[in-house]
């Protein structure tokens, strides 16, 4: 979109999978961008990425989500270095399998952390840097926020947090003429996120055949969304938790799906 020539778009968790296919279709629309992420490897991998993909210019900072300190440094010297920020997204996570009785304390407050005390961590540090009026943030959910799905009880939790961190910024950051919406993205192929999901091939069917529309996402498919939902084109749009899944949040599950279907 030719909106985002030179606007400043930063990505919490920006260094790989759905976050980096955001960042990159932004890239290709000459927009400034800045991403963070903890591993310095995964940074100058993305960077170089992002700087083929034609972007104004490209920042990358390593830091911790978890460290507010340190991300607010980071956002600092973005702001800095490419001005106020026109689009924020928080997307950084963690995910493993784990059933809840085996699950450690720290293994649910690590999740948390990451995922939930994070996102609050980049909007809060990110705030003083949003351009007011006209920024868009968008906050990285998933289906689990709503579905409860067995072995996800920490992801569960810390993404039904996420939709209501997204509301509620909504309603304070508005009158700023700051929007603060979200993504819910379905299974998407080819990510670490469905690797962790999904490690059999079976268990990779089964989630194809959970969403109606019968295939897994792309990074495409994501991509394009953030960047219509952070676009002038959906500027009355605030506080909303968008799936873009092929209809996984309707919830039917395949199991009641195939009970549905007459008999052959
Ligand atoms: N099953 C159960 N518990 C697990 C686990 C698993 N597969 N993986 C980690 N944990 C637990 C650890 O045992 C530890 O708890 P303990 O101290 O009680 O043993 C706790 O989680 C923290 O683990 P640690 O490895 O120290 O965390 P980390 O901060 O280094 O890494 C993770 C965070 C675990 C989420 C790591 O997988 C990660 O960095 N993920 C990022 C990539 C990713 O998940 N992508 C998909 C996004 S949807
Ligand atoms: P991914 O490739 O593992 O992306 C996670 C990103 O976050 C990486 O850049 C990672 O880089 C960074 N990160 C992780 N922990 C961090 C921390 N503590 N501090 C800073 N950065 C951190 O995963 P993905 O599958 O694309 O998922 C991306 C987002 O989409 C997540 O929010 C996920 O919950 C959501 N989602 C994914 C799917 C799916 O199908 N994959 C479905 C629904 C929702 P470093 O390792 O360098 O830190």
């Amino acid at each position: 979109m030719q909106e985002f020539a030179g606007k400043h778009l930063f990505v919490a968790g920006g260094s790989s999978g759905i976050n980096l296919g955001i960042a990159t279709a932004f890239a290709q629309s000459g927009a400034r961008v800045s991403i963070l992420s903890r591993n310095p490897d995964n940074i100058e991998a993305a960077v170089q990425q992002l700087r083929a993909a034609g972007a104004a210019a490209v920042s990358g900072f390593a830091a911790d989500v978890r460290q507010y300190d340190a991300v607010a440094a980071a956002l600092a010297q973005a702001a800095a270095a490419h001005g106020a920020i026109d689009v924020l997204v928080s997307g950084a996570a963690g995910n493993f399998l784990a059933a809840a009785a085996n699950l450690s304390a720290n293994g649910f407050r690590t999740v948390m952390e990451i995922d939930l005390q994070g996102t609050f961590n980049v909007l809060r540090a990110a705030w003083p840097h949003l351009r007011k009026p006209g920024a868009a943030v968008l906050n990285i959910s998933a289906a689990q926020s709503w579905l409860p799905m067995p072995m996800q009880v920490h992801v569960c939790a810390a993404k039904a947090g996420i939709d209501q961190i997204t509301r509620t910024t909504a309603l304070e950051w508005g009158p700023s003429g700051v929007r603060v919406n979200s993504i819910a993205p379905g299974p998407i192929a080819g990510t670490e996120g469905m690797a962790r999901l999904a490690p059999h091939a079976a268990s990779l069917q089964a989630w194809t055949e959970a969403v109606p529309l019968q295939r897994l996402g792309t990074l495409q498919d994501i991509a394009q969304a953030a960047m219509w939902l952070c676009s002038s084109q959906a500027s009355y749009i605030n506080g909303v938790v968008l799936p873009v899944d092929g209809g996984l949040a309707l919830g039917g599950s395949s199991a009641i799906t195939a009970a549905m279907r007459p008999p052959a």
